[in-house]
């Protein structure tokens, strides 16, 4: 995909349901007998994975008129798959289901794309162990993870790594498990799973850093539910429109869960124009809409080392604040966000490369970056290296060179935001 330079972003982009939430709310739905519909689903392709593997397990899963509605099955109860549960690039699919599987009366196989089954699984087969799964990998502790299902025992569990994936692996697990499983964060990172849990009757105590489930508690459906807008997809537009003249941006009812939005948190107390509007809380979640509007006021007063306890707040966002950070005065240093490597690509790498290949200084840190200041993109190729997030920012990179940039391997994009480019060619009307 080309990316033609942009003399602004007017309008509303159209934007998927949450991504990480519609995860949730499908697993959660496989665990109710009833039916659950659930609006703005995400039509990305992770999330269809997950409906792909709760479908292969006994869920009953359909879509009418925009909404996808899920009945499962009772706690404990799911059924043997006939084959390989795949993933596909899914780390989400991949991790929380491993939580639910570990307990069923039966043995599966999880894998997934080349990029899946090259990222770390020990960190969820440590806890799932220590609760008595059966659970092995290959050597690399990478997928397949074949799973032995069996009875499962809580745990006290202080999470290593700062993970919603792993806090929420455990917590699904300890649902399955007899007796009252502790996840400690000593970092927080997103409560999604926490806050969806009680929308579908599991009590959930929550105390400073720690989170406990009891085991036995059968979810059941709240009937219908909403997912918000993905506030990882409006982060692209956002900081498009705070960095593009003539930028008029709005953004409808994005989740704004803290844990999710410490980018928008850095903008704000930066002095961007950036209005947030309707604050209100939906289905457990706070919701809000947000107009941003071009003012490069905010770049002088912009952090230029980001690093410490935010930084899983904004790890999905960093390769957009790294953009960012190259038009910063003082540039930016990203660290303590070695998770990076460990994503969809090792992100540190593919920022670093991406951004030389527009012409920017850049030192790969073991941990982060060290950006430096450039005035100006140059035109050029970026390797997505499929991975959505780096398509994503760099093609906002791309309305800010000052020639065309090619965008390799765009399509990755429908792991997140199947209609990125479409959204970016109506709001920067380099489309026609
Ligand atoms: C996610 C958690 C984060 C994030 C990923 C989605 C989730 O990963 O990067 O995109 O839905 O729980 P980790 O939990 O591995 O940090």
């Amino acid at each position: 995909m080309w990316v033609r330079p942009a003399s602004g972003m007017q309008g509303a982009p159209r934007l998927p349901g949450d991504k990480s939430i519609s995860h949730r709310y499908a697993l959660l739905s496989a665990l109710c007998p009833e039916v659950t519909a659930i609006e703005n689903y995400s039509p990305s392709e992770d999330c269809r994975r997950t409906l792909d593997c709760i479908s292969a397990v006994g869920a009953r899963v359909s879509r009418d008129s925009g909404v996808q509605r899920v009945q499962g099955r009772p706690l404990g109860g799911l059924q043997a798959p006939l084959r390989e549960l795949d993933c596909g690039n899914s780390g989400t699919t991949i991790r929380l289901l491993s939580g639910i599987l570990a307990a069923q009366k039966f043995e599966s196989v999880l894998t997934g794309d080349d990029s899946l089954r090259s990222r770390p699984m020990g960190r969820i087969l440590v806890p799932l162990r220590k609760m008595g799964a059966a659970v092995t990998v290959a050597d690399t502790e990478c997928a397949p993870v074949r799973i032995e299902g069996r009875p499962l025992h809580a745990i006290e569990y202080v999470l290593p790594v700062a993970s919603a994936q792993v806090k929420s692996c455990v917590l699904l697990a300890g649902l399955h498990a007899r007796g009252l499983t502790e996840v400690v964060e000593p970092i927080p990172s997103r409560s999604h799973t926490e806050r969806a849990l009680p929308l579908f009757g599991v009590d959930v105590e929550i105390q400073d850093e720690r989170i406990a489930v009891r085991g036995g508690q059968q979810p059941r459906s709240p009937g219908r539910v909403r997912v918000p807008s993905d506030p990882s997809a409006a982060a692209f537009f956002c900081v498009a429109a705070c960095l593009i003249s003539g930028s008029d941006v709005r953004i409808y009812g994005i989740n704004y869960n803290a844990a999710r939005v410490e980018w928008l948190r850095l903008l704000l107390q930066s002095g961007a124009d950036i209005q947030v509007e309707n604050q209100r809380e939906e289905f457990g979640e706070p919701v809000a809409d947000l107009r941003a509007r071009h003012d490069p006021a905010f770049l002088e007063s912009f952090p230029s080392k980001i690093g410490g306890k935010i930084i899983p707040s904004l790890i999905d966002e960093i390769p957009i604040l790294a953009v960012l950070g190259s038009r910063l005065p003082a540039g930016l240093e990203i660290r303590d966000a070695a998770e990076l490597r460990h994503k969809e690509t090792d992100r540190i790498r593919t920022i670093a490369e991406n951004l030389r290949a527009l012409g920017v200084e850049v030192d790969e840190l073991h941990d982060g970056l060290k950006i430096h200041p450039c005035r100006s993109f140059r035109g050029g190729r970026i390797e997505s290296r499929k991975d959505h997030r780096i398509a994503m920012a760099f093609a906002i990179a791309g309305l800010l060179a000052d020639s065309d940039v090619e965008v390799r391997d765009s399509e990755c994009v429908a792991v997140s935001f199947p209609d990125f480019f479409v959204e970016l060619e109506r709001l920067s009307g380099t489309g026609e």
